[in-house]
This record gives C-alpha cells, sequence and structure tokens, in this order.
C-alpha cells in the first residue's frame, strides 16, 4: 500500500508542536502590540508577475508557481514585502502616517532542504511606511531585538548586523564604478561568504579583471566592523555623499543606544542582503555562536511601492522566521513544554450520573474553566487514573450516593484529599480552589 507523506520541506504540526509555535507568535504580536504596530492578512496565492523582477533572481527561482485553471499564472507566496507595498499603496492617502504594520504568515520557497531552511515557514513581518528618515530604522531594529529578547534571549545570544546599501553605492561610485557595475558588485559581496573570490568571477568576465586595488578596497570595506572605522575610511576619502550618510548612521546608532540597545549591534558592512528591492541600510540578525542560518533580515526598499505602479512611499521594514528562532530557543533552553491539561476532571460512575454531571460541566465552560470527562461510561478506577494523568488540579466525582445528597465529591488531586461540595455552590468552590483559597 502506498505511503502518503508530507512533501520536503513541509510540516505537519502535532499538538505539541503547535504549542510551541503559538508560544513564538504570541511572543511576537506581544512585542508588535507594544511598539504601536497594527496586525494584517492578504492572500496566499499571489500573481506570478508581483514577484518578477521586484524580489530578484534568487526568490524568483525559488518560487511555487503554476497556471491556475483560469490560465492565470500564479505562485504561492515567498515572501510579503510585495503583497504589503501593494496593500498600503493601494490606501496610501487614507492611511495615517506613519503607518505601521505588521503581520505572521506562511510562506513558501523551493529551496535545496538545509538545517534552519524549509519549503514553507512562517514569518512576522514589520514595515513602516512613510518615513524617509533613520528614525524608521531605529524603531524597527529595537522592534526585532524585542522579537528575540521576549524570549529570554539576550545580547550573548544574538546580535542584529547593520550595514548600508547606500553607502556601498556612494563608496563603488569614489571608486570609478558606475550604477550598473556597482548593482553587480553588490550581488558578488553578497556571495563572498558563500564562494570566496569566486563570487567576483561574473563581473570579472563582464568587465574585465577587477584592479587590485579596487579589490583590495571592497574587501577592506567589507571587514569594517564599527562606527569608528567606518568614519576613518569616510574620512580617508573625503566624499560629500558618505559623509553626509555617515550622519544618519550616528542617529541609528545613538538612537538605539539611547534605548540601551546599542549592544546588540553589530556594525558589518559585509551585509548587502539578496533581494533586489532594498536601497538604504540593510541588516540581519544572526546567532553568536554563527552555528545558525540568519534569524531575521530587512532594510529600507524606498522605490518598490513605486516600481508596483503605485504612490512613491518610503519604506522600511524586515522579517523574522519561526524555523531558525525555535530552533535557537531549543539550543539555549528557552522553549518551555506546554501541557495542555485542563483545570477540572469530572470522574462520573453510569449512564444515570451523567445528566447531572453534563449541567455541571456546561455550567464550569460557561464560565471560563477547561473541563474534560470520559466520553464513554468506564470503570472509576480508569477514571481515576485518566484524571491523575490529564494534569488537572482537581477531579469532581459524580456518584449515586453523592446525586441524591445534592453534593459532588470535590478530589484534590495534589494533595489526594476528598470532600463532599454542595453542587448549588459548585462554582464558586471550585473557582476558589483553582485560585488557592
Ligand atoms: P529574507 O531574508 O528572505 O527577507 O527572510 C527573512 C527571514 O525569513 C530569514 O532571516 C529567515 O529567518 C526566514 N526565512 C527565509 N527563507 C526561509 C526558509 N526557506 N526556511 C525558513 N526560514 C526562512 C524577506 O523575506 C524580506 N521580505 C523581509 C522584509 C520585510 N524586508 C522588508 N520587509
Amino acid at each position: 500500500m502506498a505511503t502518503f507523506q508530507t512533501l520536503p520541506g513541509f510540516r505537519e504540526f502535532y499538538p505539541e508542536d503547535l504549542a510551541r509555535r503559538n508560544h513564538i507568535f504570541r511572543r511576537w504580536r506581544q512585542a508588535a502590540g507594544t511598539y504601536g504596530f497594527a496586525e494584517y492578512d492578504a492572500p496566499v496565492l499571489e500573481p506570478l508577475e508581483l514577484y518578477k523582477t521586484k524580489s530578484g533572481d534568487e526568490i524568483e527561482g525559488q518560487l511555487f508557481n503554476f497556471t491556475d485553471k483560469g490560465g492565470r499564472e500564479v505562485a504561492l507566496r515567498p515572501e510579503m514585502t510585495p503583497t504589503v507595498c501593494r496593500l498600503v499603496g493601494a490606501k496610501a492617502n487614507a492611511l495615517k502616517r506613519p503607518i505601521k504594520w505588521f503581520s505572521i504568515a506562511e510562506f513558501y520557497r523551493y529551496e535545496r532542504a538545509q538545517k534552519g531552511r524549509l519549503r514553507a515557514f512562517f514569518q512576522f513581518n514589520a514595515d513602516i511606511f512613510g518615513e524617509p528618515g533613520p528614525e524608521a530604522e531605529i524603531e524597527l531594529i529595537a522592534l526585532l531585538i524585542q522579537c528575540l529578547a521576549g524570549f529570554g534571549l539576550t545580547k550573548d545570544d544574538f546580535c542584529v548586523r547593520l550595514s548600508d546599501r547606500d553607502l556601498w553605492f556612494f563608496y563603488l561610485e569614489a571608486l570609478g564604478f558606475n550604477d550598473t557595475q556597482a548593482r553587480e558588485l553588490l550581488g558578488a559581496i553578497d556571495k563572498v561568504e558563500k564562494l570566496g573570490d569566486a563570487a567576483f568571477e561574473a563581473f570579472a568576465e563582464k568587465h574585465g579583471p577587477l584592479a587590485p586595488e579596487k579589490m583590495a578596497a571592497i574587501l577592506g570595506f567589507m571587514k569594517i566592523r564599527s562606527l569608528e572605522a567606518l568614519a576613518a575610511e569616510i574620512g580617508r576619502i573625503g566624499q560629500d555623499k558618505l559623509e553626509a550618510r555617515l550622519g544618519d548612521w550616528r542617529r541609528v546608532i545613538a538612537g538605539l543606544t539611547a534605548m540601551s540597545l546599542g549592544e546588540f549591534i553589530q556594525v558589518d558592512l559585509s551585509v548587502v542582503r539578496g533581494l533586489a528591492y532594498y536601497t538604504g541600510f540593510v541588516f540581519e540578525a544572526f546567532d553568536r555562536k554563527g552555528d545558525l542560518r540568519a534569524l531575521a533580515g530587512g532594510g529600507r526598499y524606498n522605490d518598490l511601492v513605486k516600481k508596483l505602479g503605485l504612490p512613491d512611499l518610503p519604506a522600511v521594514g524586515f522579517a523574522i522566521g519561526d524555523v531558525t528562532t525555535g530552533l535557537l530557543l531549543e539550543q539555549r533552553g528557552l522553549m518551555p513544554t506546554f501541557v495542555q491539561a485542563p483545570d477540572v476532571y469530572c470522574v462520573i460512575g453510569g449512564e444515570k450520573e451523567r445528566a447531572a454531571a453534563f449541567g455541571d460541566i456546561q455550567a464550569l465552560r460557561a464560565a471560563g474553566y477547561r473541563v474534560d470527562y470520559p466520553l464513554k461510561e468506564v470503570g472509576f478506577g480508569k477514571q481515576f487514573k485518566a484524571a491523575a494523568e490529564s494534569g488537572a488540579k482537581v477531579a469532581l466525582i459524580y456518584g449515586g450516593d453523592e446525586i441524591a445528597k445534592g453534593v459532588v465529591k470535590l478530589r484534590d488531586l495534589t494533595e489526594r484529599s476528598e470532600r463532599d461540595v454542595p453542587r448549588a455552590d459548585l462554582l464558586v468552590t471550585v473557582r476558589d480552589f483553582l485560585a488557592g483559597a
């Protein structure tokens, strides 16, 4: 007989897995709420065109796409950014600015299977539209930090690597490269970690080999790891655009430092981001040990809304994934175990007693208590075992004698003590008992 397995890179969530996922989502939602972001959602299937050229070659090659029965070219969403641009762009004039939005949703990319990378995964996306200044970056980077710190992770567990595509463009311009060349070079720089010097081969084939001093300058700029080193290199070059941009850097770092988040930030000019639409600051979160893939990534993308044929709207945002976040929490022992225990377990004598028990069960549930009972008639022994194993703190025992007397037996499952409780007082008694009175 054929066995049907999940597709590679897709997950099934058994209740304990879903409890862990929900825990992650809960903390992210909490963080977004405290930062004043409003939640939205959008379709999982989109026109293929939305991702063509906008997201970049890498994502385009990973699309789950097909032709639907109406002949439309469609794709499962690989990311939220083009979609949220459409949502915001369509109502740009009606929305109060700055527009601070977030979502939690599933995404699909046909990736090569590896630790921390699947073909279906969840992201928390947070974006700010309508704010051109670096204040938006401060707010988003602070939120990203909270999305990890909210689980108890500290500056010793993760950092946010901060870089800047504007700075790179100005720097490459100062080195004598034109815009197209600069774009291609950034594509190569994105791949240096993976490919080493070979990352520049495609560029060399097209434009001739890089002069050794230019190659050295690029590799040197990539190695910059502090604001001081950055300021020194910019000072050496003496270009106005670079000097002005350094001012934005100082504002971002000063803002985050004032929020006591400075120690989470690592200046790292080797981050340039693979996605095609980023225009300014870019950042990625990594675990400090460095054995996981990126936890989160984002940056400024001032041209994307306009490229979709909508109003010109500056934007910056990031996405954090559930897979690497979950792995990091497990590694650090910060993933709680979740027991879905009822508050009350009802032990029911027989069919006759069931009717009385059902009335009380409904009343307790209506009052918000989690109540469980055996669906079928089974012996007392088995029911007591089930009550103990359920994790409930209290059992209510519905025997024929008790019901005749208008009472129910309340058993403390921790202390193993018992007492009779008038059924008329049941709600109050259970409430006081669970409150520890
Ligand atoms: P991204 O860097 O492609 O950015 O993805 C962000 C995060 O999503 C990654 O750091 C990772 O945690 C998670 N992720 C991505 N691909 C996978 C995968 N195959 N399996 C598991 N997790 C994955 C974006 O998606 C941008 N749209 C983020 C953004 C929002 N930029 C501006 N606003």
